[in-house]
């Protein structure tokens, strides 16, 4: 039996956040170079997508390229860049039609000239879809996100258009890229790492982490299913008590 029958659908995250790791670790282990990993990984990504938007999560963020991973052999980058440009290309019409929009976030003036066309091309194309937001973070890194949230805010300041006294909480996620994106319930990582490694260090606050020994390339619905069934299990409580939160 299906896990996807036991999920509470009054009770599921608004937006997931992946960690998609150990394409490297699954190719090895099969004498692949560690492009086939990422290779395969694309096809976890599809039903992954899929699974989320079939349930009816609203926000799907997927950590695709790190700022660090910009330090890989040259070779995996641009292998990395070009596969990530074909995927775009060919899934748009799938997009397009389950009603899906695209989304980036990160340091795209980075990309290489065609990645970056590619990308705006098709959150361009997807702009008016509704049923979910599959979010790309693409030469992201959070701490790079918060230093640029600091400078906008700084200048304003400096400008005289904002007091510092003013300066909460919200100023600081309005200055995020994620600005427009509500804060992932569940963050998932694959893989059999236990880390956050600089991936919406603001924004995961409160979130409920999700560890699986799983390589990405090997991650399906069924497991994607098990990381909500799990999530559902899980008592938030935003620093009350147990106590506070059943007399609701
Ligand atoms: C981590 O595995 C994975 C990446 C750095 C890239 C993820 C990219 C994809 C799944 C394909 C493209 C994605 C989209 C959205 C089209 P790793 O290489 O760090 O694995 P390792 O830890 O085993 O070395």
């Amino acid at each position: 039996m299906s896990l996807k029958s036991t999920i509470d659908l009054n009770n599921l995250p608004e937006h997931v956040a992946i960690v998609m790791d150990g394409n490297g670790r699954w190719a090895k282990k099969q004498g692949k170079l560690r492009v086939f990993g990422h290779q395969n990984g694309v096809k976890s990504v599809r039903n992954v997508t899929e699974a989320a938007a079939e349930i009816g999560v609203k926000y799907l963020t997927l950590y695709a390229f790190s700022t660090e991973n910009w330090n890989r052999p040259k070779l995996e980058i641009t292998a990395l860049m070009e596969l990530l440009v074909s995927t775009i290309k060919k899934e748009t019409a799938t997009l397009m039609k389950n009603n899906i929009r695209l989304a980036a976030i990160g340091d795209l003036n980075s990309l290489p000239a065609k990645c970056q066309n590619e990308l705006l091309t098709a959150i361009e194309e997807t702009k008016n879809n509704t049923r979910m937001t599959l979010v790309l973070a693409l030469s992201y890194s959070s701490k790079w996100d918060i230093t640029n949230a600091v400078k906008q805010i700084s200048q304003k300041v400096k400008e005289g258009i904002l007091d510092v006294n003013q300066i909460n909480d919200n100023t600081i996620t309005e200055h995020l890229s994620t600005s427009a994106i509500p804060n992932p319930e569940l963050m998932i990582r694959t893989s059999g790492e236990y880390r956050i490694s600089n991936f919406l260090l603001w924004e995961l606050a409160y979130s409920e982490l999700y560890f699986t020994e799983t390589f990405w390339p090997d991650f399906s619905k069924e497991e994607f299913y098990a990381a909500i069934v799990d999530f559902q299990k899980r008592e938030r409580r935003f620093g009350k008590t147990s106590e506070q939160l059943k007399a609701k």
